[in-house]
């Protein structure tokens, strides 16, 4: 059991967009953050402090794991990025943050995995962490090695862990598909919460969205967890019809993306140099 008042929590990749949520969401109820990224942070509140470091530097990961007894792992490439910096950060990077956990004693990891772990599914198809990984992207691919590597150390070292697999994250639903996948700032932040206070979650896989009205996945860890989502993607259709997007079309089983990886893993990773 992670006690917010007295444990100390890693936040890594805390400048990005979800850390900044997670900062935001977390920060009066979780009495010791320890935040890092490769980017500086000017604003740390009273109960933060910064490590700024790459994550592919293992003194440094080992040095910030010092009495730490939760890791949320956000750090990755995301969006446009080389072969070279995937295995780098996502792969090594995610290594050397496990490693240096165990060496730390450290019993919980809350992990940023994706929808791009099981994005090879058709859209019409519920989807459910109990089904087998269908990764459409070396991206996708990567998060379901995380998740593997963690029931790893689940299964060898008896770290628990929950691997989360984040939808579309923004202050609000950007297009068709993110209807159906968005999660929202404040939700993420309770996700997060919840995942670093149960007592025993094992090694957990589950969904990270929103209680959007359109969801295309199943999630029965969803009450494992106590994860009560607030937000619902449609109470933004108006917007998003008045934007020129086609918001009734998934009503007519007309989607944008016939796979739960949307647009992304069209996008071809780059030859490492
Ligand atoms: N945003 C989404 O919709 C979404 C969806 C699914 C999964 N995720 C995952 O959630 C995590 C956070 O995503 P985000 O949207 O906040 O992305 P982001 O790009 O805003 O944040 C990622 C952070 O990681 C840091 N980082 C990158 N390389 C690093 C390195 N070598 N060393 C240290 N820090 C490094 C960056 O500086 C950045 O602050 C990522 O692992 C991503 O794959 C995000």
């Amino acid at each position: 059991m992670i006690n917010p008042e007295a444990d100390r929590v890693l936040i890594t990749g805390a400048a990005g967009a979800i850390g900044t949520a997670l900062r935001v969401g977390l920060r009066s109820h979780w009495r010791h953050l320890r935040l890092t990224d490769v980017r500086p942070l000017q604003d740390l509140a009273g109960n933060e402090e910064m490590v700024v470091a790459d994550i592919a530097d293992r003194a440094a990961v080992e040095g910030m794991m010092r009495d730490v007894r939760a890791v949320v792992h956000l750090a990755g490439v995301v969006g446009t990025y080389t072969l070279e910096d995937l295995f780098r950060v996502n792969a090594r990077g995610l290594f050397d943050v496990l490693e240096a956990a165990r060496l730390a004693a450290v019993e919980r990891i809350v992990f940023a995995s994706s929808n791009h772990a099981f994005g090879c599914y058709p859209i019409t198809e519920k989807v459910s962490p109990d089904l087998p990984p269908r990764p459409d992207s070396l991206y996708g691919v990567f998060k379901a090695w995380g998740e593997t590597m963690l029931r790893h150390y689940y299964d060898r070292y008896a770290i628990r862990s929950v691997s989360l697999r984040i939808g579309t994250f923004r202050p609000q639903p950007i297009d068709q598909r993110s209807l159906a996948t968005w999660i929202s700032p404040a939700d993420i932040a309770h996700l997060v919460d919840v995942s670093l206070r149960h007592p025993d979650p094992g090694c957990l896989v589950v969904n990270g969205y929103s209680r959007n009205t359109r969801l295309k996945t199943i999630d029965p860890n969803w009450s494992t967890l106590g994860y009560r989502p607030n937000d619902d993607a449609e109470d933004f259709r108006d917007m998003l019809r008045a934007k020129g997007i086609d918001v009734d079309a998934p009503d007519r089983d007309e989607w944008e993306w016939p796979e739960h990886g949307g647009a992304f893993p069209r996008t071809p990773e780059r030859p490492v140099r």
